[in-house]
């Protein structure tokens, strides 16, 4: 099985999505803005934002390749933004692409609504052509947003996946999914059983993983709907291919949390469920992790999974207040997620700004720069990718977003009256959505967006 290890993506030269190639040289102008390491809480005057006014960012065969304060030569193609933000794409740790169809439904907690309206939504991509008309328009939903890498939770049904890695290949975006694993508490249309989920895993994992900027996950959706025996299952393919990801939801609500307790009665914890069975280590991404205990930290620490912090779903659905600093006091990883259709925007922007009431309303301030930190480099140190995203280090592959940095006359009033960096920056992050988004490219290729309307 090929090895994530080392690939980059973009030895191809950037193509248009019609398969044309573009320059090979692009120079980007704009305020280049990343994170070199993470800044802490409350650090306003950090040293680890590298933030180069009015530069350009040199692009060539798809990654980064300097920058400058003067204009290159005529070989390179120049894509003029100045006065607006350039930075690296976001990383969406945890998302479900096929709940674009259930996003903002009203008036329920976790488990009534996965009954009420996830699962029927689901149900749907049963249909080949349904998956891959969602596939379609997610991954564009996703570009339009900002968001240039993701870790997805499609369906059950392997046409489901198969759509979403197709239509990252084609764009050469860096993504990470697999089939979500379900034999029981779930509708029958919408459950597998072992041996048929271990050999359709098989099969995509031999097609996908590895391939272009693809990595494969594998993805038991939560304990309560696989088995002991999928679990186990699901452990076991982990164990011989160590460079899989492991992707799953754990502690986000107190009735899921009670009803794990009961289905596996000699399990330490919730989280102790994936431990057991082989499922926990440094590339397990765990949504929510709202109710998790010392104990719980501490393993998290120990085997390096990564909590995919997920604000706006856990306000909407009424899960919890993620204690974020608590979690990393005791060394877990914590990266952060919309979690569409629980969360309620597939905007970062929006996501990172619900992230700092949380931590608001529980004493704590989220600057700007651990936020956007999070969103990028933390992200991709998180799961093993900062080598090739997160960041406009010199070699990462060019996803790279461009920001206006106020999108709104009651933004560029505040814009304009922002005394320093991280107060435009807060309030580019608190006031921000998709509609600041001016540009995106993906491996060194503009994405070419969708008309509006
Ligand atoms: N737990 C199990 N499945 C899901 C899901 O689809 N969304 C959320 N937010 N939590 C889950
Ligand atoms: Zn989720």
């Amino acid at each position: 099985m090929p090895s994530t290890q080392g690939n980059h993506g973009g030895d191809d030269p950037p193509r248009e999505p019609g398969g044309e190639p573009v320059s090979r040289r692009i120079a980007i102008r704009g305020d280049l803005l990343d994170l070199l390491d993470d800044p802490g809480f409350d650090v306003v005057d950090s040293p680890e934002v590298r933030f180069d006014a009015d530069h350009w960012l040199l692009v060539e065969d798809g990654r980064i390749a300097g920058r400058q304060s003067h204009a290159p030569d005529p070989s390179w193609t120049r894509l003029d933004h100045s006065g607006r933000l350039v930075m690296p794409g976001f990383i969406d740790t945890h998302v479900h692409s096929p709940q674009l169809d259930v996003i903002a439904s009203y008036g329920t907690e976790l488990l009534d609504w996965l009954n009420t309206y996830t699962f029927p939504a689901e149900s749907r991509y049963a249909i080949a052509a349904a998956a891959r008309y969602g596939a379609q328009l997610f991954v564009e939903c996703l570009l339009e947003h900002g968001t240039t890498s993701a870790v997805v939770f499609p369906t059950v049904h392997k046409a489901s996946v198969d759509a979403l890695f197709e239509v990252a290949l084609d764009r050469n975006m860096r993504l990470i999914t697999g089939k979500v694993l379900m034999d029981r508490h779930a509708p029958p249309e919408l459950r597998d059983d072992v041996e048929g989920a271990e050999r359709e895993c098989v099969e995509l994992i031999e097609r996908w993983h590895g391939r272009g900027r693809l990595a494969y996950a594998v993805t038991p959706r939560f304990a309560p709907t696989s088995s002991d025996a999928q679990l186990a299952m699901a452990g076991g393919l982990l164990s011989v291919a160590p460079d899989l990801y492991m992707q799953t939801h754990v502690a986000e609500n107190r009735d899921e949390v009670r009803w794990v307790a009961e289905l596996f009665p000699d399990a330490l914890s919730y989280l102790d469920v994936y431990r057991r069975f082989g499922l926990l280590g440094p590339r397990a991404v765990l949504a929510h992790g709202v109710w998790l205990d010392g104990d719980d930290r501490a393993l998290l620490a120990e085997c390096g999974a990564q909590i995919a912090h997920s604000p706006t779903s856990n306000l909407f659905l009424g899960s919890g207040l993620l204690d974020w600093r608590r979690l990393e006091a005791a060394g877990a990883r914590v990266s952060i997620a919309t979690d569409v259709g629980g969360g309620t925007s597939l905007s970062m922007l929006r996501t990172l700004a619900e992230a700092y009431k949380v931590q608001a309303l529980q004493g704590s301030r989220l600057t700007a720069w651990k936020a956007l930190y999070t969103a990028t480099r933390g992200a991709a140190r998180a799961l093993g990718l900062e080598h090739e995203i997160g960041s406009l280090d010199i070699g990462s592959t060019a996803d790279i977003a461009v920001w206006n940095y106020a999108a709104s006359p009651l933004a560029r009033h505040r814009d304009a009256l922002a005394r320093s960096l991280h107060e435009r920056l807060f309030a580019f992050m608190t006031l921000g959505d998709e509609r600041n988004l001016e540009s995106v490219l993906v491996a060194g290729t503009p994405h070419v967006r969708a008309a509006s309307g």
